[in-house]
């Protein structure tokens, strides 16, 4: 009796071994896909930028881009897509406002962001006139 279990049990093991090596034979080299922030992020490139604009898209891609830009799986952004039409319709000062106090579904950066930097952001919205698919 005891010579079928450890024959079953050899058997059993060798099946499993065998099973695994042909699973790994048979996947592919690599299922990683390789996107880059630029297939995700609809932005244009930093070229040409100045360092203050520089600095805008940093703080946009960091805090507002969440929201204002579209994302995997939707494509469609929660918020509104902003780009210097946009800025140039509602003035600087417009704009600034929205960014410090928010609105019923944007949260306000008064207290996260320095002035300085929502400055750097509002330079950096007016170098966008691509996101206007909306
Ligand atoms: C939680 C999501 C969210 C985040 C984060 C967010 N926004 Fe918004 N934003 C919105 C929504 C939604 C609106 C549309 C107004 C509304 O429905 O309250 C809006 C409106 C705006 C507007 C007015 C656009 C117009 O057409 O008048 C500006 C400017 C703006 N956001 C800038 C920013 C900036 C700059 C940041 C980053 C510092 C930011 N937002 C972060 C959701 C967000």
């Amino acid at each position: 009796m005891k010579i079928f279990v450890v024959i079953f049990c050899g058997l059993s093991i060798a099946i499993s071994v065998a099973a695994q090596t042909r699973e790994s034979s048979t996947k592919p080299e690599s299922r990683v896909t390789t996107r880059s922030a630029v297939d995700v992020v609809p932005l244009p490139s930093s070229k040409g930028l100045n360092s203050t604009q520089a600095a805008g898209k940093k703080l946009f891609v960091q805090r507002c881009s969440v929201c204002h830009l579209p994302a995997l799986p939707s494509y469609t952004a929660y918020g509104p897509l902003l780009n210097k039409a946009m800025v140039a319709d509602r003035g600087d000062e417009v704009v600034r406002l929205q960014i410090m106090q928010g609105s019923p579904r944007m949260p306000g950066f008064q207290y996260t962001l320095s002035p300085k930097e929502i400055d750097q952001l509002v330079v950096y919205l007016k170098t966008l006139d691509v996101l206007n698919k909306e």
